[in-house]
């Protein structure tokens, strides 16, 4: 999202002014070009230099400069620019804008700027909770101004409280993911995603589970949100971090993904079912540890679980369900097979046994498979292209 994107930077005179030099680095690593306008307390901590070397373009301090990089400088700039940042912004700074005040370059950029404006308060927690702030951001959030929420810990004061300036890498995704709601591909449906596998506990020490790591589903998810949807992620139990701004539910046995599934169901544009479901459950769940007893083998009875996809297939509106197929042998028409049964619009089928598919493995080799019997072939690639190329598919189907 940020390739290409034009991004004025302000940045004002707090302590965490020397995130802000980060922050140019890690936008310029993501493809933004970055021109930076600092305020005069700025400078006093970090030293202008230091933001014309990373963002390789002179810096906007002064007004009244001799030889200013455009003429008519604050206004040039904002033309030039798709997006404002400003980072770290002082209180001092909250207030100028929304008091309208426009007394040196940065303030007077920010008040000809008709673009989106995001900002980053930093500051101590006392000033940050004072009335006159949260009034302040309250009034430039009405105005429509992006606020990202500092973030809590220590603080340069020495406490610890809320007040930080969040880490650039943070600042990135909030950008990026403000972008997406705003401009992606797939900012109008809501997408439903189930990733990694769910457990059916035999006693409290012990379950029935499968091998899926969660990462498919998972860098479905990721795309889907970074691509602007709103993503509702149901999870089984993963080590893996949930993307940021998706809606995560965290869930153990089939029928809580069941519960979880159906609360949302009736709102979703789309489901992805990328989780590998738990197919039986036993019948008895001990609610102590199971003793080994002599030389005797043990005998659980299992009990059918419900197979979630096809109770959505059942109810299904205008949902687009994907499913998945994990196979070990003939891949096509069990996938086949799965589509016609669970009602679904298409299924992304892997052969679990090659290398480099399936379980745990950071790339897939996958068929999509379509009710009109059509099949797409796709090479062996990373879980994260996978994932674009079902979304790209899913976009399609959402406009038809
Ligand atoms: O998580 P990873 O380590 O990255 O591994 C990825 C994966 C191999 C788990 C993934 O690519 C995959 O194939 N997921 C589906 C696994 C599976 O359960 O396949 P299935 O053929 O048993 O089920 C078919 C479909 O029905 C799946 O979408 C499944 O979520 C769904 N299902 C199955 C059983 C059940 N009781 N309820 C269901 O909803």
């Amino acid at each position: 999202m940020l390739t290409g994107k034009k991004i004025v930077l302000g940045v004002t005179g707090g302590i965490a002014v020397y995130k802000a030099v980060d922050l140019v680095s890690k936008l310029t690593q993501a493809g933004a070009q970055v021109r930076v306008v600092m305020s005069e307390a700025a400078t006093k901590l970090v030293t202008p230099l230091t933001f014309k070397e990373i963002s390789g373009h002179a810096v906007a301090i002064d007004m009244w400069c001799a030889n200013p990089e455009f003429n008519v400088e604050h206004i040039a700039l904002v033309e030039w620019a798709d997006l404002m940042i400003i980072a770290p912004a002082t209180a001092n700074v909250i207030g100028k804008m929304a008091g309208g005040i426009a007394d040196d370059l940065l303030t007077t950029t920010i008040l000809a700027c008709q673009k989106p404006i995001i900002i980053c308060p930093a500051m101590n927690s006392g000033m940050y909770n004072k009335p006159a702030v949260q009034e302040n951001l309250q009034k430039l959030k009405d105005w429509g101004t992006i606020i990202m929420p500092p973030a809590a810990g220590h603080l340069a004061c020495g406490t610890i409280g809320i007040g930080r300036l969040p880490e650039p890498i943070a600042i990135v995704e909030f950008v990026k993911h403000y972008l997406a709601a705003t401009e992606g591909d797939l900012r109008d449906l809501t997408i439903l995603v189930t990733a990694a596998g769910t457990r059916e506990a035999i006693d409290p020490v012990r379950y029935i589970g499968n091998r899926s790591s969660g990462k498919m589903g998972y860098a479905v998810a990721k795309a889907a949100a970074d691509r602007g949807a709103k993503v509702i992620l149901v999870s089984g139990p993963s080590v893996l971090k949930p993307p940021a701004s998706v809606e995560f539910i965290s869930i153990e046995s089939t029928q809580q993904m069941l519960d979880a599934v159906l609360e949302v169901y009736d709102d979703v544009d789309v489901v992805i079912k990328a989780a590998a479901v738990a197919d039986y459950r036993s019948r008895k769940v001990e609610n102590q540890k199971i003793k080994k007893s002599g030389d005797e083998g043990l005998n659980l009875v299992l009990d059918k679980n419900p197979d979630i996809l096809q109770i959505l297939g059942q109810r299904k509106k205008q949902q687009i369900l994907v499913g998945f197929a994990a196979e070990t042998q003939n891949l096509l028409d069990n996938a086949q097979e799965k589509i016609k049964k669970k009602n679904l619009d298409m299924i992304v089928a892997n052969d679990v046994t090659l290398p480099g598919a399936g379980f745990n493995a950071d790339t897939n080799v996958v068929k999509f498979l379509f009710p009109d019997g059509q099949v797409t072939s796709l090479e062996k690639m990373p879980k994260s292209e996978v994932a674009e190329a079902i979304l790209d598919i899913v976009r399609e189907k959402s406009k038809k």
